[in-house]
């Protein structure tokens, strides 16, 4: 048994302590990239298991019977849809806070693999929009970089209203990262910290949103989709005020959402889950009867093709993978491993985006750093994520007996733990009881 008297306390582990030492230190609150640790038990994809067919159902066989996955986003009011050949996309993340190669690469592998990427906080960069097949254009509180001609060039515009890393909050760009042409981009000074705000200057709630997202509408001419992006907070009341807005694409981005920075604790107590945020968005649009009409992205912690085989199932019709693809970069991967201990990490354990050190060159302004990302094999490894996880969630999907991806469905998993039932109104695997319903 273990001395009573070394013993650790469950309370001040030696992370807390860690914590508090540190705020002592500097007298500030601490900051950082990735997303959250999942410090804490909660119901996340990892409690549903899919029902493949047996004797109930005919599955599809894998190497003869088609199972489609492309996705249309923007059937609402779009005149020009955003056609996709894999329901996996690149999500937003800003040239400043990943460098202009990782841009570069996941434009073009996004491209290779049939799919989709996104600008980011300061704006649209030129190779980004000429390497990319479908481009969608972030529309921020900061404004950093907006531009109405870049505007024009995008296949979609995202009126982003929050993230999940941080809702209720503005972006963060430390001075670190903050180099002349960067700085240019955003018209700020460089060295110098950037804090965003948190709330569009130009609408206040729901009711003028209406007539911003009209606004986007009408400076593309109406040709391409209007999405609208939120950090999961209260979903379900959200998901109802921007669909009424006009939204054509609706971004849920659960607290599992990664970030190139943001004070940690917003990251680890603000926001639910996305595996909550995906049936409150359902429900929802379903309440509105808008629910196939109105599209539903998810992000969050997204890692393979199982979590985002459950989204759809879930109701989600495309998802967006942001830390999956900086991994995929090579993010956190056992290279340079001198310069992971220089910023105080390790491969496996990197959490410094916000430094502006990447060991690997993905989120850094240096250089030399850079020069570590070379675009045309980063690009391939993103194209090749793209189609496995693609592969995966086609499979699930064929054992499930299903000839379209998006035919999954709710009925297709059993829920592992009550509060995933709960969640869910998916059944507890072994019962017949869908609990607290
Ligand atoms: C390095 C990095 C930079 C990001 N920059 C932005 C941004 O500029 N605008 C934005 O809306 N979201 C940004 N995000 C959040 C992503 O768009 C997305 O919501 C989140 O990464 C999804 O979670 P995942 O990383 O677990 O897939 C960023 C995320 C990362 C990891
Ligand atoms: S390896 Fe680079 S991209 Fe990955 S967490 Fe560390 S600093 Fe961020």
């Amino acid at each position: 048994m273990a001395d009573p008297i070394l013993q650790q306390s469950g309370i001040f582990t030696p992370a807390v302590i860690d914590d508090i030492q540190t705020k002592a230190a500097s007298g500030l609150y601490q900051i950082r990239g990735y997303g959250t640790l999942r410090q804490r038990r909660w119901a996340t994809f990892d409690d549903l298991t899919f029902l493949p067919c047996s004797l109930t159902r005919i599955p599809l066989e894998g190497y003869r019977e088609k199972c489609t996955t492309a996705v249309t986003l923007g059937t609402r009011y779009a005149k020009r849809p955003i056609q996709l050949d894999v329901p996996i996309m690149i999500t937003g993340m800003s040239w400043g806070a990943l460098s202009l190669n990782a841009k570069v690469a996941l434009a073009r592998g996004a491209r290779a693999a049939g799919s989709s990427n996104t600008t980011g906080d300061g704006g649209m960069l030129m190779a980004e929009r000429e390497n990319s097949r479908t481009l969608i254009y972030e529309v921020l509180p900061s404004r950093y970089g907006i531009n109405i001609h870049h505007m024009l060039m995008a296949d979609g515009i995202e009126l982003t209203i929050g993230q999940g890393a941080k809702p209720g909050t503005g972006g963060l760009l430390l001075g670190s990262k903050v180099s002349e042409v960067i700085a240019r981009q955003r018209d700020l000074p460089a060295g110098v910290d950037q804090r965003s705000p948190a709330r569009h200057p130009d609408f206040l709630g729901p009711d003028d949103m209406i007539v911003k997202v009209e606004e986007l509408r009408e400076a593309t001419n109406g040709e391409v989709p209007i999405f609208v992006k939120m950090g999961a907070s209260r979903v379900y009341d959200d998901v109802k005020l921007a669909a009424k807005a006009g939204a054509d694409v609706i971004v849920v981005d659960g607290m599992e959402g990664g970030t190139g920075a943001s004070p940690a604790i917003l990251q680890e107590h603000t926001g639910i889950p996305t595996l909550a945020a995906v049936c409150e968005a359902r429900a929802a649009l379903e309440d509105m009867a808008l629910y196939g009409e109105v599209q539903l992205v998810i992000a969050g912690g997204i890692r393979d093709g199982v979590d985002a085989a459950k989204a759809i199932a879930l109701g989600a019709d495309a998802c967006y993978i942001g830390t999956a693809a900086l991994i995929a970069l090579n993010c956190n991967r056992p290279l340079h491993v001198e310069d992971y201990a220089k910023i105080g990490a390790a491969p496996y354990a990197c959490h410094h985006c916000h430094t502006g050190l990447c060991p690997v060159g993905v989120t850094t302004q240096d250089p030399e750093l850079m020069r570590r990302l070379p675009i045309d094999e980063a690009a391939e490894r993103v194209s090749n994520l793209l189609h496995a996880m693609t592969l995966e969630i086609q499979m699930l999907a064929r054992a499930c007996g299903k000839s379209d991806v998006r035919r999954l469905e709710p009925e297709d998993m059993a829920a592992l733990t009550t509060e995933a039932s709960a969640i869910c109104g998916i059944p507890l695997a072994g019962t017949r009881k869908v609990y607290g319903h």
